[in-house]
């Protein structure tokens, strides 16, 4: 009510042409004092982070059997989707894009492995722009993990393996969909889902694995009163350098 009261106020500003910047502001101070149209004072919406530290002496010097340690703590925890990590890629024309896949293996030498459609919008920035970035929220434990680096395709075996694991709907879903491309309707994403279903079960050539090979890898740990712990790894000539950085 408060937020349609506040809209109205700009709305006949705006009609009577009347453009006071004082009134604008008295507008904007109206606004920011009360509750938004959700009827949530967005502001007051804060945790204090207490459950654990970070200390130089917990942490192994090697950055990625650290990853390896909090995505185990992670698991252990039963963090909600505890291997879902927001990819950020970045396109041709510096347009950065971000949303969540799924971590599928680290491999021997660090490297994040994920599954997806090369053909998606992600796909095409990966083909323009192999450097990318994942991030990793896990609440119950108050952490997050950031990772910087470049991204290759897996070989085409080895998405031909994981492709073959799936269950048979992802496997249809993956075949069906034209990731990223508008589509008519529902109606005709399960059609195709459901021709997919009558066919052959035969890894598309544009869906397929990539792995991430990072070359920064940021520990950040909640603290109280927003003193937060964050320890960063650069990996520079074979080693991985370790550096705390203020929160
Ligand atoms: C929990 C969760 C897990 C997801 N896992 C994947 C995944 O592993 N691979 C994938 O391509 N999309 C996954 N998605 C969907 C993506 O977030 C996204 O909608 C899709 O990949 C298209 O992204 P793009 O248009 O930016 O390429 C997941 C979404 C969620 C919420």
């Amino acid at each position: 009510m408060e937020g349609l009261v506040c809209k109205m106020i700009a709305d006949i500003t705006l009609r009577l042409d009347f453009r006071s910047d004082k009134l604008f502001k008295v507008c904007d101070v109206y606004c920011l004092s009360n509750k938004n149209a959700m009827n949530r004072d967005l502001s007051d919406i804060r945790n204090d982070f207490v459950k654990k530290e970070l200390s130089e002496e917990h942490l192994s010097s090697d950055a990625i059997e650290q990853m390896k340690d909090w995505l185990n703590e992670a698991i252990e925890n039963h963090e909600p989707e505890p291997t879902a990590m927001t990819l950020c890629t970045v396109s041709s024309s510096g347009v950065p894009s971000a949303r969540i896949v799924l971590l599928k293996n680290i491999d021997e030498r660090g490297n994040l492995w994920f599954y997806t459609n090369y053909s998606s919008r992600k796909g095409t920035d990966l083909k323009d722009n192999n450097h990318a970035a994942v991030n990793f929220f896990w609440p119950g434990l108050e952490r997050q993990l950031r990772i910087t680096g470049t991204v290759e395709k897996l070989a085409a075996e080895i998405s031909d393996g994981y492709f073959e694991s799936r269950p048979v709907d992802s496997q249809a879903s993956a075949i069906a969909s034209p990731q990223s491309q508008v589509v008519d309707s529902r109606a005709q994403l399960e059609q195709w889902f459901n021709e997919a279903k009558q066919g052959k079960m035969k890894r598309p050539a544009n869906w397929g694995g990539y792995r991430l090979q990072a070359s920064e890898i940021e520990f950040w740990q909640g603290r109280a009163g927003r003193l937060h712990d964050r320890v960063r790894y650069r990996h520079e000539k074979e080693e991985w350098v370790r550096e705390r950085l203020a929160p």
